[in-house]
């Protein structure tokens, strides 16, 4: 009787002590089946920005950002959840709906006020899509012009400071580029590999200007982190570096920008 008992206690306490182990388990860990649970970091971007981010044929965002910060999550042994977004909310909504962005975003001291950069692991630069032919080969030309950009981006930044010009801010910056096919803008300032998308998948109607005779400066693009997070700066840092060093970085840039 009392072994009975006694069993039936420890029968209990086990019980007790399993269901406090789950209830434990804090939010952000994903249940993956039996294997140790990871960590998930939730990533904000924009997937309107080839080739670093788009959404591809399965209706998943894909390009070079999301293979990038897939294999860094692969590396320091996280889950990655990508979660696509306004470009303009991104930096807002890091330490609250996302834990960090990637989305071809450039460095700028407005930004740092509000969140910390990984190592930049590309240098871009701006460019001009307007309509074929039309005159616009430098900086002079976009005065006065009725320009196209994407919501809260460089490019928008850039066009605010131009004399004359009347700026149109997009959601997205493929929204900007219709409006240019639309003849509602005169041109459309975007970073050069998206412009060089655009180009391409609208050649009969457009073209791109890059280069000097705009004065743009070089960007860098990196990975906007919660501010003060130095412990999750540098596993994504050392793995920036491994990447760089390894080829898989080289890889990606042949995948996503070269091809
Ligand atoms: N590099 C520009 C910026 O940081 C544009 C980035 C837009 N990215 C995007 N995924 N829509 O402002």
């Amino acid at each position: 009787m009392k072994k009975k008992f006694l069993s039936a206690f420890v029968a209990t306490m086990m019980t007790m002590v399993f269901l406090c182990g789950c209830g434990a388990a804090t939010a952000g860990e994903a249940d993956n089946g039996g294997e140790a649970s990871k960590e998930t970091l939730i990533v904000g971007t924009n997937a309107a920005f080839p080739p670093f981010e788009y959404v591809g044929d399965d209706g998943k965002p894909d390009g070079f950002d999301i293979a990038l910060i897939k294999a860094i999550g692969e590396e320091i042994g996280v889950e990655v959840q990508i979660q696509d977004m306004e470009f303009d909310s991104l930096v807002s909504s890091i330490g609250n709906k996302i834990d960090v962005a990637i989305a071809g975003m450039t460095v700028t001291e407005e930004r740092k006020n509000m969140v910390d950069f990984s190592d930049p692991y590309y240098e871009a630069v701006q460019a001009v899509v307007i309509p074929k032919g039309a005159a616009i080969a430098t900086a002079d030309d976009l005065k006065n012009k009725k320009i196209g950009v994407q919501l809260g981006t460089t490019g928008e930044f850039i066009a605010d400071e131009i004399e004359g010009a009347e700026v149109s801010a997009y959601n997205k910056a493929v929204d900007a580029v219709n409006d240019l096919n639309n003849g509602r803008v005169d041109c459309v300032i975007v970073d050069k590999n998206p412009a060089e998308v655009f180009g391409a998948q609208f050649a009969d109607q457009v073209e791109v200007v890059a280069g000097e005779n705009f004065d743009f400066e070089p960007e860098n693009y990196a990975i906007a982190l919660p501010k003060g997070d130095e412990d999750l700066a540098v596993k994504i840092n050392t793995a920036l570096k491994k990447f760089k060093d390894n080829g898989t970085y080289d890889s990606l840039v042949k995948q996503y920008i070269e091809e």
